[in-house]
C-alpha cells in the first residue's frame, strides 16, 4: 500500500541498524511495532523474534496487522476468494457515499468497483456472523478487501480528496488479491489502542516506534478504509463524505513532546528505536534531549528520497530529499 510515512523502503536500513545494536540472533525476543501502519515493519522481523506485538490506533490498521501479523497458521481460502470475486455487485452504504453516480456523486471509486466493494463487504460480514469463517480468516478476507480497494480508489495518494475524473487504474476492476502472511511457530499479539494507553500494559525486549511526524491527521487522510473496514452506518460529513476521526496527539506541535516523553518513561523496553525525520514536529535535539534522560543514546541516519503525489493528478511526483533518522536508546531500567 502507498501510505503516508511508510517504511517499505527503508526495511534493510531498519532491519540492518536495528540487528547492529540488539545482536543477530533474536529469537528469543519480543519486538513490538507500536505504530504499525501497514504492518511492514513487523512483517520483517515476525519470522526471526519470539513473538511480535503490533498496534495502531487506526482499525483499518488493525484489520491489516491482525491479518499480517495475527495470523501464523496456514488458511485454505482460495475458494472463498473465488466466491467473492465471481459475486454480483450490490448498491449499500459505500456506493451510495462515495462512488460514481451514489447520491452525492464523490468519486473517490468507479460505480462498478463501488457495487462489488458493497457486495464483497456484506458477505464477508455474513459469513462471519452465520460463523462459516473463523476470526482469523474473517480477518484475511477484509485486510485482502481493503488493501485491493485502496489500489482502484480514485485518489492522488489519500483520501483526503478525489480526482475530479476516473484515472485510469481506478477504472479497472477491483479484483479481490488475497492478503498472504507469514506462517510461523509462534503466535503474536495485535492491538487497537492508543499507543501511550498501551504501553502500560505491554513488556517486551525491542520497542520500534514510528509515529506521524507531521500534523497529517491518518484517520482524516484514510478514513474510508475505516469505512470500509467498520462498515458501520453514519452521516458522512462534507464534499469528501469525512467520518468523525480520531486526532493523535503526535500530530499536533503542542502536545507531541510530552506524549514522546510520557511514553518513553512508561516503556517497559530494553531497547527502544525510534524513525523520525528532519521535517517532523520535534526537533533532532528535542527527541534526543528527552531520550538521553532515560538511559544510553545513539543516533543512526540515512538519505531518503520521498515521493510527494500532485494534489490534483496522479502523475508528476516530485522527488524531495529528506534525512530519515533513527534514535537509539538502550533504557536503564
Ligand atoms: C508513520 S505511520 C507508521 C507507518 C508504518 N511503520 C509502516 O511502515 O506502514 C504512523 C502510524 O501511527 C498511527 N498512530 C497515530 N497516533 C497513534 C497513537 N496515539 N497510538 C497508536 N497509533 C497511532 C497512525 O494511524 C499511523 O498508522
Amino acid at each position: 500500500m502507498n501510505y503516508i510515512g511508510s517504511k517499505h523502503k527503508l526495511s534493510s536500513f531498519l532491519k540492518k541498524s536495528i540487528l547492529s545494536v540488539v545482536g543477530s540472533n533474536i529469537s528469543n525476543l519480543v519486538f513490538c511495532d507500536l505504530f504499525a501502519g501497514t504492518g511492514i515493519v513487523g512483517r520483517n522481523f515476525k519470522p526471526i523474534v519470539k513473538q511480535v506485538i503490533s498496534n495502531d490506533v487506526e482499525f483499518y490498521s488493525y484489520v491489516l496487522n491482525r491479518n499480517y501479523i495475527g495470523n501464523s497458521e496456514k488458511l485454505e481460502m482460495e475458494d472463498r476468494l473465488a466466491f467473492l470475486n465471481n459475486l454480483e455487485g450490490k448498491k449499500g452504504f459505500i456506493f451510495q457515499n462515495y462512488c460514481e453516480n451514489g447520491l452525492q456523486n464523490r468519486l473517490y471509486f468507479s460505480a462498478e468497483n463501488g457495487r462489488k466493494i458493497d457486495a464483497i463487504r456484506k458477505q464477508i460480514e455474513q459469513w462471519k456472523t452465520s460463523k462459516e469463517v473463523s476470526d482469523d480468516e474473517y480477518f484475511f478476507l477484509l485486510a485482502s478487501l481493503i488493501e485491493s480497494a485502496d489500489k482502484v480508489a480514485n485518489t492522488a495518494s489519500v483520501y483526503g480528496a478525489y480526482l475530479k475524473k476516473i484515472k485510469k487504474s481506478a477504472q479497472k476492476n477491483l479484483l479481490l488479491i488475497p492478503a498472504n502472511f507469514d506462517v510461523t511457530k509462534n503466535s503474536h499479539k495485535v492491538f487497537n489502542e492508543d499507543s501511550n494507553t498501551l504501553i502500560q500494559n505491554i513488556k517486551g525486549d525491542i520497542l520500534y516506534l514510528d509515529p506521524p511526524y507531521n500534523a497529517r491527521q491518518y484517520g482524516s487522510n484514510y478514513h474510508l478504509l475505516n469505512t470500509i473496514a467498520k462498515y458501520d452506518e453514519f452521516q458522512p460529513q462534507g464534499k469528501t463524505g469525512l467520518r468523525n476521526y480520531y486526532r493523535s496527539s503526535y500530530c499536533k506541535k503542542n502536545e507531541v513532546k510530552n506524549s514522546f516523553e510520557e511514553l518513553i518513561k512508561n516503556a517497559n523496553f530494553t531497547y527502544v528505536f525510534l524513525s523520525y525525520n528532519n521535517e517532523g514536529l520535534m526537533t533532532e535535539d528535542e527527541v534526543c534531549t528527552i531520550m538521553k534522560k532515560y538511559g544510553k543514546y545513539s543516533l543512526k541516519t540515512t538519505n531518503y528520497q520521498r515521493f510527494k503525489a500532485d494534489k490534483t493528478e496522479n502523475r508528476n511526483h516530485k522527488a524531495t530529499a529528506t534525512v530519515e533518522y533513527l534514535h537509539i536508546l538502550e533504557k536503564l531500567v
